[in-house]
């Protein structure tokens, strides 16, 4: 695999000479899903998928890249003085994004880089094929210009890049779980503060089986965008009854107190799915702490439940992949991941069922909505490296 992404960029590039391969994981969400813009708990893991660069320094102030999953598009040039993402750039907007944020933030770049990548993750999966584009460049530029950043700041620099360069208002999951992704270990995060810690993922002959719905994209990012701001009209109308900074600050029992400050009741059922998932998010973790992995496939379910009811973000391709799941037997738990319309779900699986889940979900589901799933059965592995 190594050599062959050498042999391409020397193709593209025209040699390879003082190039490095480098690789960013994916992630996947186990639970506590649309709780990181509300300075709730999330519990995420970094993949063993993810993805491939090779890069080396220019001497000017470009950017090039090539896409071995878009090669149609060429080698893209965008300038690292580049400002704000441009439709014409595509996806190097996410390494130019990422350039403006070292700069603008006071880490300045003093050339470009050439760079070829090659991603394992489906685009708009929910496996974050972009923040592991993001932290992926923004590993490169602190190696090949030895800038002192941690990887916790690397991450806070493609959320920014995110944020404000590509305009998708995201919290910090994706990036903080890829960049400090641990082999065989999930992270329990409270996004309030940032303090977090590594819980051993041991799935005593169980998997994650990751199931993608393969649904077009649609409107995810203004989708998203609207969640966030409902949510921020309902903390502001709490704010007029209890001193709270954060939706995540509130218990089931003080929310079901204050709820009737929220004067519409759809923003309400918003609200309360940030709050009721937040503490699913810290039980189920105590619950995979004492290794009780039906409870926590359990508060799985629940959580699938409350974003296909409460927070409405699912949709009939993960319903039907979640409720064909939950049939399997030797399913512990199973639900959407990721910011959701679309992209994946997650299901925890007795390892030999797993087989009989990918047949008989797969066959359910192209049955009941006309095109096939994509199943992975996937482990959990560590944060960026350099290979070579
Ligand atoms: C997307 C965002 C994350 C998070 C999830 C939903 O993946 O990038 O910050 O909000 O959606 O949990």
């Amino acid at each position: 695999m190594q050599k062959e992404l050498v042999t391409a960029f020397a193709e593209v590039f025209g040699n390879d000479e003082n190039t490095n391969i480098y690789f960013a994981p994916g992630r996947v969400n186990l639970i506590g899903e649309h709780t990181d813009y509300n300075g709730g708990h999330v519990f995420p893991c970094a993949l063993n998928i993810g993805t491939y660069a090779v890069a080396r320094r220019r001497s000017d102030r470009l950017l090039r890249v090539f896409s071995m999953n878009m090669p149609q598009l060429g080698i893209i040039e965008i300038s690292l003085d580049s400002q704000k993402a441009v439709p014409a750039a595509d996806w190097a907007n996410y390494p130019a994004g990422v350039a403006w944020a070292f700069i603008a933030k006071g880490h300045p770049l003093p050339y470009g880089i050439d760079m070829l990548i090659n991603g394992e993750i489906p685009a708009a999966s929910g496996l974050s094929s972009s923040a592991s584009l993001e932290v992926l460049t923004g590993f490169i530029f602190r190696d090949l210009y030895d800038i002192t950043l941690t990887n916790q700041e690397l991450a806070l620099l493609g959320q920014y890049a995110e944020n404000h360069f590509i305009g998708v208002n995201c919290g910090i999951m994706d990036q903080f779980a890829i960049a400090m992704g641990k082999k065989d270990h999930a992270i329990f995060l409270d996004t309030a503060d940032l303090s977090f810690n590594y819980v051993p993922l041991v799935l005593d002959k169980a998997k994650i089986v990751l199931a993608n719905t393969n649904k077009p994209r649609e409107l995810v990012e203004s989708k998203y965008n609207e969640r966030r701001s409902e949510c921020e009209r309902a903390l502001a109308e709490l704010q007029t009854v209890t001193a709270i900074n954060s939706l995540g600050d509130l218990s089931e029992a003080e929310f079901e107190n204050y709820k009737s400050a929220i004067s519409d009741e759809v923003t309400a059922r918003r609200a309360r799915h940030a709050v009721y998932e937040n503490m699913r998010t810290v039980r189920a973790v105590t619950a995979l702490s004492e290794n009780n992995i039906d409870s926590f496939g359990q508060l799985m379910n629940e959580s699938h439940l409350s974003l296909r009811d409460d927070y409405q973000v699912t949709g009939y391709e993960l319903d039907t992949l979640v409720e064909e799941a939950w049939k399997v037997a030797g399913v512990f738990g199973s639900r959407m991941t990721g910011a959701g319309f679309g992209g994946c779900t997650v299901s925890i699986v007795r390892e030999d069922a797993v087989s009989l889940f990918i047949e008989k979900v797969g066959i359910a589901y192209e049955e009941k909505v006309g095109h096939n799933a994509d199943f992975y059965v996937v482990d959990v592995g560590g944060g960026p490296v350099k290979l070579s």
